[in-house]
C-alpha cells in the first residue's frame, strides 16, 4: 500500500525549475531516499511533500491527503527534521520537546510519557535536563529525530540526517533511524548526498540530479542494472584516445568517462580478466595510468551510470561555480 503518491510534481523559482516532472510512489512502512548532489532538488521536494511549500504543478499525496487542499491533515501526519538545525539552544533537551508537544495539543499525562520514550529511544535520557547549547552536534540531531516523533506521526521526513556529522555518529544515527523504522513502524523519507547512507539505509531510493529524478529502485537491484564488475583506471595523458579505443572493444559493455579528474569507468563481465588485457593496451598506446581499481558495482557506479559523473565532481562543479560567481560579484579595486 502506497503512503505517498506523486506525479509530475514541479516547483519553479522565477527562472529555475528545482524540482521538475518527478513522480513516486512510497510504500507504507518503507525506508525512502532522495539522493542527489547539492542543489538537486531534494529539500524542496520535501518541503512540497511536508505543505511547507507550494507546488507549481503536478499532483502530490500523502497519506492519503491532497499536498494543495488538506495542508492541515497531513502536518497531523507528518514529522519533519529540517536540514537546518531547529533546536531552541537555551531550553533543556526535555523542554524543547515539550514546546513541541504542547504545540500539537497533547495533554499532559501523555506529554511526559512520550517524551520519555522518545528519550529512551535516541539514548538521551541521563541528558534530559540539560541545555542544547551544551549537546554535540551528533547529541543535538538525535533529539531533533526524537522531537519529528512525539506527535506519534506515521511518516517521518528527515532532511540530512547526518549532514556534517563524523563517520562513527552517522553510523549511530543510523542505528537508530533503523530501530525506529522497525519499532515505531513509521514510513521514513529521508534525503541524502551520502551514498553509504543510502545504500545502508534505503529500502529504495529515487536518484535526483537537476531536478529530475533518473531511476528509482532497491540499492541492490540499481547495482544489478549495471551488469558487472567495474574497473575503475586513474590516467595520466592521452584521455580521450584511451577512452575511444576501450570504446571500440566489445568486451567491455559500457565505459563512462570524467575528464575533469581523469578517471575512465569501465564495465566488464570478468574483471579479474579484462585488467591485463587493458594494461597492455595501455602500454601500447603509450598511455600510463596512475591507478587501477577492480570492485563489484557500488552506489557510487550507479550514480555515475546514470548521471555521467560522480556526486563528488558534480558537487565541486557546484562550488567552483559559485566561487567564480562570487569572484565576479567582488567590486574591483
Ligand atoms: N526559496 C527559493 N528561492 C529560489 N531558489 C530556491 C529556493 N529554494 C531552493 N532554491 C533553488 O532550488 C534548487 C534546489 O534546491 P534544494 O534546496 O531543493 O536542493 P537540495 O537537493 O536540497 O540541495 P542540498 O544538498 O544543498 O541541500 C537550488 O538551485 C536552489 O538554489
Ligand atoms: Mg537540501
Amino acid at each position: 500500500m502506497c503512503i505517498i503518491s506523486i506525479k509530475n510534481l514541479t516547483k519553479q523559482f522565477d527562472n529555475l525549475v528545482a524540482v521538475d516532472h518527478i513522480s513516486f510512489k512510497v510504500k507504507k512502512g518503507e525506508i525512502f531516499g532522495l539522493l542527489g548532489p547539492n542543489g538537486a532538488g531534494k529539500t524542496t521536494t520535501v518541503n512540497m511533500l511536508c505543505t511547507l511549500l507550494t507546488p507549481t504543478s503536478g499532483y502530490a499525496k500523502v497519506d492519503e491527503h491532497d499536498v494543495y487542499k488538506n495542508k492541515v491533515e497531513i502536518r497531523k501526519s507528518i514529522g519533519l527534521v529540517f536540514q537546518e538545525p531547529a533546536l531552541d539552544s537555551y531550553l533543556t533537551a526535555r523542554e524543547n520537546l515539550e514546546f513541541h508537544a504542547m504545540i500539537y495539543g497533547m495533554e499532559k499525562k501523555e506529554r511526559n510519557k512520550r517524551i520519555d520514550e522518545m528519550l529512551n529511544l535516541v539514548e538521551l535520557k541521563d541528558k534530559a535536563d540539560e541545555l542544547i547549547g551544551n549537546f554535540s552536534g551528533g547529541m543535538k540531531r538525535r533529539l531533533e529525530i526524537a522531537r519529528g516523533l512525539i506527535h506519534k506521526p506515521k511518516i517521518l521526513f528527515l532532511d540530512e540526517p547526518t549532514l556534517g556529522l563524523d563517520v562513527q555518529t552517522r553510523r549511530h544515527i543510523w542505528g537508530y533511524i533503523n530501530k525506529l523504522n522497525k519499532k515505531e513502524k513509521i514510513t521514513i523519507i529521508l534525503t541524502t548526498h551520502y551514498l553509504e547512507e543510502a545504500d545502508r539505509l534505503c529500502d529504495r531510493i529515487a536518484i535526483i540530479d537537476h531536478g529530475r529524478i533518473i531511476v528509482t529502485d532497491s540499492p541492490h537491484k540499481l547495482k544489478e542494472k549495471l551488469g558487472g564488475d567495474i574497473i575503475s583506471l586513474k590516467i595520466n595523458n592521452n584521455f580521450s584516445r584511451f577512452a575511444n579505443e576501450l570504446g571500440r572493444l566489445k568486451w567491455i559493455r559500457e565505459v563512462k568517462a570524467s575528464k575533469g579528474n581523469m578517471n575512465l569507468f569501465l564495465t566488464v563481465k570478468e574483471g579479474n580478466r579484462a585488467i591485463p588485457k587493458i594494461v597492455y593496451l595501455a602500454q601500447k598506446l603509450k598511455i600510463k595510468i596512475n591507478e587501477i581499481d577492480l570492485h563489484k558495482p557500488s552506489l557510487e557506479d550507479v550514480f555515475v551510470h546514470f548521471t555521467g559523473s560522480s556526486i563528488r565532481e558534480r558537487e565541486n562543479n557546484g562550488k567552483l561555480k559559485l566561487e567564480n560567481l562570487r569572484k565576479k560579484m567582488v567590486p574591483a579595486k
